[in-house]
C-alpha cells in the first residue's frame, strides 16, 4: 500500500522541525547512563541499597532496561512484521539503526520479554551476515537481556524474532471479544516496559527512535501504528507506516481489526469498529477544538494529524497517548461528552510526555502531572471553569483518599522503583499531586509568568528525555530565579521529594459541590426527601461527588430510596455506576449483584475494575461473588488486568 505523496511532503516537513529540535538529543548518553542494570533482584543487601537510591536522583540511570546505551545509540527501526492471528504472534524482523558513542563497542544490547529469536545480523559493506547472540534467562520484572556480538564499526543490526501469544504488550481478541463479533483484533500497549514483549530494542524512555513499518495483515482488517495513518488506506492487507519524530520505545502502537475511519475534521478523525464508529465522533467532535486551544495556550501541535483508535472494552486503560493516534477505551462514550476529558489528556501528552518525555519511569510525574495540568486547562478552556473546577476537585478528593491507603514511598512525586516494576507503582500521585503542584506554582507565580514558563521549558526540551533533578534545575533558573521570593527550593523539594500531600496544596472547591454536601446532609438528617435534592440537572461530575460523598454505613433501605429515587443501577455512564457500585458492595446492596457482574465481565478498564475487586474481596459472600465472576471474566481481559487482578481474586 502506497503513502500518497502529499503525506510524504507534510511527514517530512514534520520530520524537518522534528530534527530541529532534537540537536540537543545526544545528551542522553553523553552524560553517561549506567552500563549495568542496577534493579536489585532481592538480595537483602541495604547498605547497596542505600548507595544506589542516592544515585537515583544523580544520574541518568535508568534501572528498568538492560540496553548499553551509554555504547550505542538507536536511532531508527525498519520493522517488517506479519500479523498472525492463528499463532497470536508478530512474525518477521527489526532493523535496528544506531550510532556508536564509544570506539570498540562489540555488542548491541536489548532487552525483550517472552520472544523467541530465530537468527540475528549485522550490515557489511557486503550485506548482512549473521552473527552470535545470547539470550539471557528471565528476569521476572526486566525479562531476558539480549546481546547481539557486532564488528567493531556495524551500525545496523537485523533480529529476527516472533512474540509469544502471552506478550505483555499485545492483546490478541477473538471475534466475540469485539463490538463487531465477526473479526479478531490485536492492540499494543507498551507503557511502561512492555515494548520489549513485541520488539527487541532498548527499552527505555531515554531512547527516541524514528520508525517506518509494513505490517501484513489477514486482507480484510485494517492496521493503525503510532505514526502517520493514511486516512483512505485501501485495504488489502499490507500497511506502510511511517514516523518521522523521534520516539520514545514506549510510545510505539499498533492496531488491527475491523476498523473503520471517519474524519472530525482536516487533521482530526477516529479509527473504531464499525458499529461504534458514529457513537465515537459525536462523542469526541471538540477534538479539534480541543488541539486549537491547546495550540493557543502552549505552542504548535507538532505531530502533524492527531486520531483517535477505540478499542475493545477490555483496554485495561482509559487511554494511551500514542503518538498521532491516541488509543482510547470505549467506555468514555456516555453520550454526553461528560467524560471527554481522556481525550483532553491524552492529547496534553502531546506536549507533556511525547514532546517532553520521562527519562526514567522514577520522573514519570513529569509525564503525567504536566499532562493533568494541561489536561485540566483544556477543560476550562473548552468547557468553562465550573467544569473543570468539578473535574479538579474529584480528583483531589480521590488522590486524598488514595494516599492514606498506599505505601508512605508510592506518596512521592519523584519514586524511588529500586527492583520494582513501574506498573506496581502505579497510582494517582504521580497524576494528581503532580498537577496540583503545578497549579500551586501558577497560583503563586499568576497564570500569565506560568504559561510563558511552560511553553518555554515544553520548547526547550522538545523531543528530549529529562529527569527530576534536570527539571528542578530549569525551574529553578526559568522561574524561581527570575521572580525571587515567590517559591523557595526548599518548598520545590517538599512537592518532589516529601512522602503525603503538603499543607500548601491546594484544594479546589466547587460552589455545586458544596450546595450538594449540605442537601445531602439534610436528606441523611432526615430533613428533606431526595425528590428535593435538586438533581435534574446535575452534571456527571455533581451526581459523582454525590455518590462518592454517600456514607458508606447508608443502611438497605436509604440505598433502595436513592436506587428509586435516581434508577442508579442502571445508570449507562461507567463512571456513575463505578461509584454506585462501590457504595454498593460497601453497604451490602445485593440488589446490584446482576449489574455488577455484567459490569465486570464487559470492562477490562483497570481504573474501573480493580477497585471493585477488592472490595468485593473484603467479605467471604463478596469473594464468592468475584472469584465466580472472575472466571467468566479473566479471559476477556489484557495480561496486565488478568495479572493486578490475579493478586487481588487468586487465580
Ligand atoms: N499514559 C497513560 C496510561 C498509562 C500509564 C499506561 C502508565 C501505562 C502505564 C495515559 O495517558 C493515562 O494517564 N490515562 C488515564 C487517563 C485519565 C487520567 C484521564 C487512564 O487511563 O485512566
Ligand atoms: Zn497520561
Amino acid at each position: 500500500m502506497k503513502t500518497s505523496y502529499k503525506y510524504l511532503l507534510l511527514a517530512a516537513a514534520f520530520s524537518l522541525a522534528a530534527c530541529q529540535q532534537e540537536s540537543d538529543d545526544s545528551k542522553v548518553s553523553k552524560e553517561g547512563v549506567k552500563q549495568e542494570q542496577t534493579v536489585d533482584k532481592g538480595s537483602d543487601n541495604n547498605a547497596k541499597k542505600e548507595v544506589d537510591a542516592k544515585k537515583v536522583d544523580t544520574k541518568r540511570v535508568d534501572e528498568h532496561s538492560y540496553g548499553n546505551l551509554d555504547e550505542v545509540k538507536l536511532t531508527h527501526l525498519d520493522l517488517e512484521l506479519n500479523v498472525n492471528f492463528e499463532a497470536k504472534s508478530l512474525e518477521g524482523f527489526v532493523d535496528i539503526s544506531f550510532d556508536r558513542l564509544k570506539d570498540g563497542v562489540s555488542t548491541l544490547v536489548l532487552d525483550t520479554r517472552d520472544i523467541d529469536i530465530q537468527k540475528a545480523q549485522y550490515m557489511t559493506e557486503a550485506g548482512w551476515v549473521d552473527t552470535e547472540f545470547d539470550l539471557a534467562d528471565k528476569d521476572p520484572v526486566l525479562g531476558s537481556k539480549l546481546t547481539v556480538e557486532l564488528d567493531d564499526s556495524t551500525t545496523k543490526a537485523r533480529v529476527y524474532y516472533r512474540t509469544q501469544p502471552q506478550a505483555s504488550g499485545l492483546q490478541w481478541l477473538t471475534p466475540e471479544q469485539t463490538a463487531g463479533k465477526k473479526h479478531p483484533f490485536v492492540y499494543s500497549q507498551a507503557q511502561a516496559i512492555h515494548a520489549r514483549s513485541f520488539i527487541p530494542i532498548q527499552d527505555s524512555p531515554a531512547v527516541r527512535v524514528t520508525y517506518n513499518a509494513n505490517l501484513k495483515t489477514p486482507k480484510d482488517l485494517l492496521a493503525v501504528m503510532s505514526a502517520f495513518n493514511e486516512p483512505d488506506t485501501e485495504l488489502d492487507g499490507d500497511y506502510h507506516f511511517e514516523m518521522p519524530q523521534a520516539i520514545p520505545p514506549y510510545l510505539i502502537a499498533l492496531g488491527v481489526g475491523n476498523l473503520e475511519f471517519k474524519a472530525m475534521s482536516d487533521r482530526t478523525g477516529v479509527y473504531a469498529e464499525p458499529g461504534l464508529l458514529d457513537a465515537s465522533v459525536a462523542e469526541f467532535n471538540d477534538t479539534e477544538e480541543m488541539v486549537r486551544v491547546t495550540e493557543e495556550m502552549f505552542g504548535p501541535y507538532r505531530w502533524g494529524r492527531y486520531d483517535l483508535l477505540i478499542l475493545p472494552p477490555s483496554f485495561p486503560f482509559g487511554g494511551m497517548e500514542n503518538p498521532r493516534l491516541s488509543f482510547i477505551t470505549p467506555t468514555v462514550i456516555a453520550g454526553d461528552k461528560s467524560l471527554v476529558n481522556l481525550i483532553a489528556h491524552e492529547l496534553a501528552h502531546s506536549w507533556s510526555g511525547n514532546l517532553v518525555t520521562n527519562a526514567t519511569w522514577r520522573d514519570f510525574w513529569l509525564n503525567e502531572g504536566f499532562t493533568s495540568y494541561v489536561e485540566n486547562r483544556i477543560m476550562e478552556e473548552l468547557y468553562g471553569k465550573k467544569r473543570a473546577t468539578m473535574e479538579r476537585a474529584l480528583d483531589v478528593q480521590g488522590l486524598r483518599q488514595e494516599v492514606e491507603a498506599l505505601p508512605k514511598g508510592d506518596t512521592v512525586l519523584n519514586v524511588n522503583l529500586d527492583g520494582r516494576d513501574p506498573d506496581d507503582a502505579f497510582s494517582g500521585v504521580p497524576y494528581t499531586k503532580g498537577q496540583m503542584f503545578l497549579s500551586y506554582l501558577e497560583n503563586k507565580f499568576g497564570r500569565e509568568v506560568f504559561d510563558e514558563f511552560l511553553v518555554e521549558y515544553f520548547n526547550n526540551h522538545a523531543f528530549q528525555s529529562l529527569t527530576t533533578e534536570e527539571f528542578k534545575k530549569y525551574l529553578n533558573e526559568n522561574l524561581l530565579e527570575k521572580h525571587p521570593g515567590v517559591v523557595s527550593m526548599d518548598e520545590i523539594n517538599v512537592w518532589i521529594h516529601e512522602p503525603m500531600l503538603p499543607e500548601m496544596m491546594p484544594n479546589p472547591t466547587s460552589d455545586a459541590f458544596t450546595t450538594i454536601d449540605s442537601k445531602t446532609k439534610a436528606w441523611l438528617g432526615g430533613e428533606t426527601q431526595l425528590s428535593e435534592m435538586g438533581s435534574a440537572d446535575w452534571t456527571v461530575h455533581e451526581w459523582l461527588h454525590f455518590i462518592n460523598n454517600l456514607p458508606e454505613d447508608l443502611n438497605l433501605e436509604q440505598m433502595k430510596q436513592l436506587d428509586q429515587a435516581f434508577s442508579l443501577t442502571d445508570s449507562t455512564n461507567n463512571e456513575i455506576a463505578h461509584a454506585w457500585l462501590m457504595l454498593a458492595v460497601k453497604t451490602n446492596y445485593d440488589v446490584v449483584m446482576p449489574r455488577l457482574e455484567t459490569y465486570l465481565v464487559s470492562i477490562g478498564r483497570r481504573k474501573l475494575i480493580v477497585p471493585l475487586y477488592r472490595e468485593l474481596m473484603a467479605t467471604d459472600e463478596g469473594a464468592k461473588f468475584a472469584k465466580r465472576v472472575y472466571k467468566i471474566a479473566r479471559p476477556g481481559y489484557h495480561p496486565l488486568a488478568q495479572g493486578t487482578i490475579d493478586e487481588i481474586v487468586g487465580h
